[in-house]
């Protein structure tokens, strides 16, 4: 691994806070006139890799997308509004979390839309992972996010390794059949 010279100190997870509201048109949306779950993905991307790259101010790359779930629908006039921040840092990737809220344009009524959280990879110009700068968790609630982050990195981990074992016996399978045929 490739590390920056005259690494940073650690950094707030204040300092990484990033926000972003879009206006849904047309062009967003399904038949309906409802949002497409892909363009939603898209935007909590790239509000996960502004608080991301805030923190590493290198160049960052998705890494891996947590599941999703769309909890309610978001029709074309509706204000979209995602805020996200780093849970946790660990050596060069970090955890961001995304909330989605739409806000009713006529009565400005918020409703949560959905939550994810996100992996990504600093990377230097090849391509090849960097050292990033701790974060230092100060309230309460960023405490338990960053221990909630921990979590989430050892099941992430744990189910790697399971699907690698998985790949490892259905190819093992597969030579004794053809072995067999
Ligand atoms: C992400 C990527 C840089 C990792 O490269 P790699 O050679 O596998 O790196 P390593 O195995 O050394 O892992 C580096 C870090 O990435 C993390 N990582 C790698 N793959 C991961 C995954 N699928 N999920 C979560 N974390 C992952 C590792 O845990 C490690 O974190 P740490 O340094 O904080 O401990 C590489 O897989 C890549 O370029 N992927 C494509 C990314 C991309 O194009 N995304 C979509 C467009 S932005």
């Amino acid at each position: 691994m490739s590390s920056a010279e005259n690494q940073p100190a650690a950094r707030t997870v204040a300092s990484t806070q990033s926000e972003m509201t879009e206006i849904i048109l047309p062009n967003d949306t399904n038949t309906l006139g409802n949002l497409l779950g892909g363009r939603l993905m898209h935007f909590i991307d790239l509000t996960g890799a502004m608080a991301a790259y805030r923190h590493t101010r290198t160049h960052v790359v998705t890494a891996a997308m947590d599941h999703i779930d769309f909890i309610q629908p978001v029709h074309v006039g509706d204000l979209l509004i995602l805020k996200s921040s780093v849970n946790r840092a660990f050596t060069s990737s970090l955890e961001v979390g995304v909330k989605v809220w739409v806000e009713h344009p006529q009565t400005g009524m918020l409703l949560h839309v959905a939550s994810a959280y996100l992996v990504f990879v600093a990377i230097d110009k090849d391509g090849r992972p960097v050292k990033i700068p701790g974060l230092l968790p100060e309230t309460p609630n960023e405490i338990r996010r960053s221990n909630d982050a921990l979590r989430r990195r050892e099941h992430r981990e744990a189910e790697a390794a399971r699907r690698k074992q998985e790949r490892r016996e259905q190819a093992e399978r597969l030579k004794k059949e053809t072995a067999k045929a």
